[in-house]
């Protein structure tokens, strides 16, 4: 979908549109229009193709009447009214084009250029700038007071942020950037100083916009109608030619963007107003952290060694998928068929996704594929599955403008999932009330305009006592929907559940010692969110990531129901997903247990279905987990893995025991785009592919499939996708597809839930959410409407046990883990971007009382130490986390977190216990043993991959 302009997507109706039952009928300009009572006379106008001159109003945003530069005429009305800030009325003729309106407008014109540069020729919005236009509009030929009087033209510009400029001597005071960042990005940064001649936009909190509360999501550099507000790089290479609609390949947001291009180079990305997950907003990770793709250390050429210690040599593509190939065979002839696997990426697309679980069943021949999910949602998979019958998310993410009452547990969307959190906290300023559960005080509990009505700042590691304690009080204080209940969900069940819950040991009074939260607090949560009308509940890998990860999403499926809301909008159950497409990889079949569609591997019928379609004999029983693969490596049964886009050694627990796994194995395969963690364990490198070089499709946190459009060719030669089908060919095991459609054809044959997907289907759509066949076939935005999808709701018992990893004397502190908004995951991206403005280093998050206890001071090197290892980062002293409570996030390898998180696990997904370690931190002078290790490593890899022969020098050591 190449397109230069679409009139009837990209045209700004100046004013936002307006839901109403009622139409109203009026006359403009001698035509009769009928729009929705509330709508502005300058939308309907511009619904009729008539274009009334505007520079303050713009259709994202509510009208602000400042400018001046839209009035008409109406009859019967004195003067001239503004159009964006008038609404039509029944019967009302309006006049746009008048000798007096045109007067008025070019008066006010000469007002704004009179105090403007006139360097439009070498301005970087040439081509593309709403006061040029206008001055155009209005027939601006001179400017009577001339440009010698006070103005503006010298003020100085901030180019302190490593995206936009500032450059106030453009500034015409329209307001847009103030209201952009309140309305829709809900920061509330941007403020107007002073007053008349002396307004000027100013960023609060500090000196210059890096140093301010503005958080970089760039939602005022597109609502900025002249070049005050401008990306460096349109400054750098000019405004661009073509764009193409793709999708975000970040987190689990899935925001639409056009890729704005100039030749094969990308200017800049630009949200989509027609993106159904979005509406034309971004975060400043999607928007402007898209560097890394030409990064000068993307590896763009095969390299295969026979040994880790040896150095890297670059081959053909052909030579390193037939050595690969050569090489799995050989180990599986030497220790059998399951001695190799595979790990499918939640960043790729889910036709590779799929490929690379299909390589590793019909070619390897055994269900040993895994995926990230097994560190973050796996328990969402099962827990949501067991109590509804579907392992995803209950609604869209528009379904929170519906929402009265908001419980986020366990997440953090400002820093994780930024655009869907500016929605919850619109939805929050408009009144719907806000229960967090959380350890940390995050940015929603308190944030502008919008707080939380309670927050529970629990224990880490307590999630299932804290919703126990929440289901006693409902069962208890007859807060239950009991017509629901009997409607939707097994009686026995329900029966079994509510005796268990209203057990006194599950009261907010026994468990809220356990959580350390007051009892009180959990009563008025409770009954916030069962009487409070519609209530949404989002959780994260605060929930996920523990010993009863699996338990606590049950616990949460259990509240839902108990109140009724499941079903519609405005309620559900919410997983808010971490990568791009982590949704995709579950769904695609990437577990070891479950082919695609979440269909068990041992469903005689299903798995007959795919021996016919790929024409092999597949294997009944469940593969291994990524930590199964882990051990029966250490054990000498597992040799080989292919892993695509995943880096493992750096993303999962206990890391010692991850690098003594991989160096274990004698054929490591990574296909990537940089030498990460894991690959330096590797023993063949296929260059990846990013996200601009490669068509396929991400489906988000709210099941939505939306299209991943290339923009330029892939650097390494081949998308990941054709690295996969490259591999099974070498294989032995044929594979033939020309383009990604093919693949995502074969998926809908295959997978009920995708029936009615394609591409065509999604060009039409713009993206669709599934399950999307025949019954739903423009899909399924809301599920478990009328029943749930296993039939009957099931409740389930969700008893609380302590994680075995206990504080005591020797470890008396509770290390949680998370991210923050300027990185991404393992960093890999995002630390070759300028993002590294905002977070260069992992910093360890202390409370006041426990840092003084130690003698530490913001800054201090300190030393973390766990049952699993040791390692050193600076501390930061904050309020944010609770005494006894310590956090850090994990986006540079350096920084050792996984050093020291252990191999715990939830009980039914093996999905890592990250967010509860035991650790002592204390103020220390040197970097951990781990860490001195680590680099000396980590600088041997460097150099093998700095000295690596090119095709015509070496060969691989025989
Ligand atoms: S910076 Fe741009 S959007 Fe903001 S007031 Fe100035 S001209 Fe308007
Ligand atoms: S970039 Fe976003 S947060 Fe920063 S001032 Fe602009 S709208 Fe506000
Ligand atoms: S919110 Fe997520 S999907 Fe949207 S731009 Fe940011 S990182 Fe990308
Ligand atoms: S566009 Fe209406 S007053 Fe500015």
């Amino acid at each position: 979908m190449i397109t230069l302009f679409d009139p009837k997507t990209d045209i700004d109706l100046g004013t936002p549109a307006r839901d109403s039952q009622v139409q109203v009928t009026l006359n403009i300009d001698g035509r009769s229009i009928s729009v929705p009572e509330g709508t502005s006379v300058m939308r309907a106008a511009a619904l009729l193709g008539t274009t009334i001159p505007k520079l303050c109003a713009t259709d994202s945003l509510e009208a602000f009447g400042s400018c001046r530069m839209c009035l008409v005429e109406i009859d019967g009305m004195r003067g001239y009214p503004a159009s964006c800030t008038t609404p039509v009325s029944e019967g009302m003729s309006v006049h746009t084009q008048t000798p007096k309106l045109a007067t008025l407008r070019r008066n006010v014109m000469e007002l704004y250029i009179s105090d403007h540069p006139l360097d439009c020729l070498t301005c970087s919005a040439n081509g593309n700038c709403e006061l040029q236009t206008v001055a155009g509009q209005v027939g601006l030929r001179e400017v009577r007071y001339g440009y010698e009087g006070d103005n503006h033209l010298a003020d100085v510009k901030d180019t302190s942020n490593p995206y936009f400029d500032y450059d106030p001597s453009k500034c015409i005071v329209c307001n847009r950037c103030v209201r952009a960042c309140e309305e829709t990005q809900g920061t509330f940064a941007l403020t107007i100083t002073g007053r008349g001649f002396e307004s000027r936009v100013a960023a609060a909190g500090g000196d210059n916009f890096l140093d301010s509360e503005c958080v970089s999501c760039g939602a005022c550099v597109q609502a900025c109608p002249t070049a005050t507000l401008m990306e460096k790089s349109v400054v750098e290479l000019g405004q661009p030619e073509r764009s193409v609609i793709t999708t975000c390949a970040y987190c689990g947001v899935g925001c639409s963007f056009r890729a704005e291009m100039k030749g094969d180079k990308l200017v800049r990305m630009v949200p989509d107003k027609n993106g159904q997950a979005n509406h034309g907003h971004s975060c400043v990770k999607g928007r402007f952290a898209w560097g890394y793709a030409t990064h000068p250390d993307r590896i763009t050429k095969p390299m295969i060694r026979k040994h880790i210690s040896d150095p890297w040599q670059e081959v053909s593509w052909d030579e390193a998928v037939t050595y690969a190939a050569s090489e799995f065979r050989r180990l599986q002839q030497k220790y059998g068929r399951d001695s190799i696997g595979g790990i499918t990426s939640s960043r790729c697309t889910n036709e590779e996704t799929y490929l690379v679980q299909k390589l590793v069943r019909a070619a390897f021949g055994n269900n040993n594929v895994d995926t990230c999910a097994r560190v973050c949602h796996s328990p969402t998979g099962y827990g949501l599955k067991q109590t509804l019958g579907e392992s995803a998310g209950t609604q869209s993410f528009d379904s929170v403008m519906q929402a009265d009452v908001i419980l986020v547990m366990g997440a953090n969307p400002s820093d994780a999932h930024p655009v869907f959190a500016s929605q919850l906290k619109r939805r929050l300023r408009e009144g719907a009330r806000l229960i967090v559960i959380d350890p940390r005080r995050i940015d929603l509990v308190d944030s502008v305009h919008a707080r939380a009505e309670v927050h529970l700042a629990l224990r880490p590691g307590t999630n299932v006592a804290m919703l126990n304690a929440l289901a006693h009080v409902i069962v208890t204080e007859g807060l239950l929907n009991q017509a629901f209940i009997d409607a939707r969900c097994e009686g026995s069940d329900f029966t079994n559940w509510r005796e268990f819950v209203s057990r006194a040991e599950n009261s907010p009074e026994v468990l809220g010692a356990v959580c350390g939260v007051n009892a009180a607090d959990i009563r008025a949560a409770a009954r916030l969110y069962a009487t409070g009308g519609n209530a949404a509940i989002y959780y994260g890998l605060g929930v996920t990531e523990h010993s009863q990860g699996s338990t606590a999403v049950m616990g949460i499926a259990n509240l839902a129901m108990a109140t009724g809301n499941i079903g519609r909008e405005g309620v559900g159950v919410n997983p808010l997903r971490g990568q791009n497409n982590v949704q995709g990889s579950c769904d695609m079949g990437s577990f070891p247990h479950e082919l695609p569609g979440y269909r068990h591997i041992s469903n005689e019928v299903v798995r007959t279905q795919f021996e016919q379609a790929w024409n092999v004999t597949l294997q009944s029983e469940p593969g291994l987990r990524i930590p199964n693969m882990f051990e029966s490596a250490l054990a000498g049964s597992f040799k080989g893995l292919y892993c695509q886009g995943e880096d493992i050694a750096q993303s999962d627990p206990n890391t010692q025991h991850v690098t003594a796994a991989l160096s274990a194995m004698e054929c490591v395969v990574v296909q990537d785009i940089f030498l990460n963690e894991t690959a330096k364990f590797a023993h063949v490198f296929l260059p990846g592919s990013s996200f601009l070089e490669k068509d396929g499709t991400f489906t988000n946190a709210e099941r939505r499939i939306s299209r991943v459009r290339k923009v330029m060719e892939p650097l390494g030669d081949k998308a990941d996708w054709e690295g996969t089908v490259a591999l099974a060919n070498a294989l032995g095991y044929p594979m033939s597809y020309q383009h990604p459609s093919q693949i995502m054809d074969e998926i809908a044959s295959l997978t009920p839930t995708f029936t009615n997907v394609s591409y065509a289907a999604l060009d039409s759509h713009g993206s669709l959410q599934w399950p999307c066949n025949a019954e739903a076939p423009d899909g399924t935005p809301t599920m478990h409407i009328e029943e749930f999808v296993r039939g009957k709701g099931r409740f389930m018992l969700t008893g609380y046990v302590p994680t075995e990893e206990k504080v005591n004397a020797r470890y008396p502190l509770l290390l949680t883990t998370g991210r923050i908004l300027s990185q991404y995951n393992v960093g890999a991206q995002t630390r070759r971007t300028d993002n590294v403005a905002w977070h260069d280093e992992d910093r360890l998050e202390i409370h006041p009382t426990d840092a003084e206890s130690r003698g530490i001071n913001e800054g201090d090197w300190v030393g973390i130490g766990s049952r699993a290892g040791q390692t050193v980062l600076r501390a930061r002293i904050t309020e944010r986390v609770a005494p006894g409570v310590v956090y850090t996030t994990f986006h540079f390898p350096e920084s050792g977190a996984n050093v020291i998180t252990t191999d715990n696990s939830d009980w039914a997904t093996n999905c890592p216990e990250y967010k509860v370690t035991a650790v002592e931190v204390s103020r220390v002078y040197h970097p951990s043993e781990w860490q001195k290790r680590f680099q000396e490593f980590s600088d041997e890899q460097h150099r093998l991959l700095k000295e690596r022969r090119h095709p015509e020098k070496a060969e691989v050591r025989k």
